[in-house]
């Protein structure tokens, strides 16, 4: 099987090539047809948070489980900045800016369509003030260092990627400063722990369910 920058290929038994050319969560510049949606989710003082979707970004029509068990793992003071890495339409950083109304909030994705909702997300969230960066990893925010780093990562985008991102987050954390990723159990979270240990030189699972497994790191 081939990778395609887009879709998968194979060969069939009869020699004909299929290509699924549909797009990719982590293409950089989605061109499939909107498809709007508004997601609901509810924080734990009874308050709701309302985002809009849309086709051509991941998990369009709800918070991702892995997501949500992110999210409950995350352990973020309010004041302590905060990155969310691979942000898609805003989930986790949102729920970060509005429980943590004095954290500096950046939010980082390579695909602009998932960027542009998580401005107006944050907007209609009241989180304005987070900053939403549109590029390829922790480029776009080159210079500057987190307490808190959290990702779910795009594990459909390759090892490589992911691997990059794990060592890219290390290297923008002040000391002390804590990491977090999901993964699914049957989807790789054993090989993703066994690298974050390696890069940070430790590891635990402060979260566990679902058939997910929340990884956290320290610097
Ligand atoms: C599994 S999704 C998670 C999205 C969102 N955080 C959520 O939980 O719903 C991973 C996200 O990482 C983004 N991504 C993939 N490669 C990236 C890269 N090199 N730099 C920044 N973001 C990337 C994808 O576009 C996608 O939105």
């Amino acid at each position: 099987m081939w990778n395609y920058s887009a879709g998968l290929c194979r060969s069939t038994r009869h020699n004909l090539e299929v290509c699924a050319l549909a797009e990719q969560y982590f293409t950089p510049s989605p061109t499939s047809g909107h498809e709007r949606r508004t997601v609901r989710r509810r924080m734990c003082d009874g308050s709701e948070l309302i985002f809009e979707t849309d086709a051509g970004v991941f998990s369009k029509g709800r918070v991702d489980r892995g997501t949500r068990e992110l999210i409950k793992a995350i352990r973020l003071e309010d004041g302590e900045s905060f990155l969310d890495l691979g942000c898609g339409w805003g989930p986790v950083g949102i729920t970060m800016a509005v429980s943590c109304p004095r954290s500096e909030v950046w939010m980082v994705d390579v695909n602009e369509r998932a960027c542009e909702l998580a401005r107006a997300n944050a907007r209609a969230n009241g989180a304005d003030r987070a900053v939403v960066v549109c590029g390829d990893g922790l480029l776009a925010v080159d210079g500057r260092k987190f307490d808190v780093i959290a990702t779910n990562p795009p594990i459909r985008a390759g090892k490589s990627v992911v691997h990059r991102l794990v060592e890219e987050a290390r290297d923008h954390l002040k000391p002390g400063g804590r990491f977090y990723a999901v993964a699914r159990t049957k989807q790789g979270a054993g090989s993703l722990r066994a690298f974050i240990r390696e890069t940070f030189g430790n590891a635990d699972e402060p979260e566990i369910g679902g058939g997910y497994r929340v990884i956290r790191a320290v610097r």
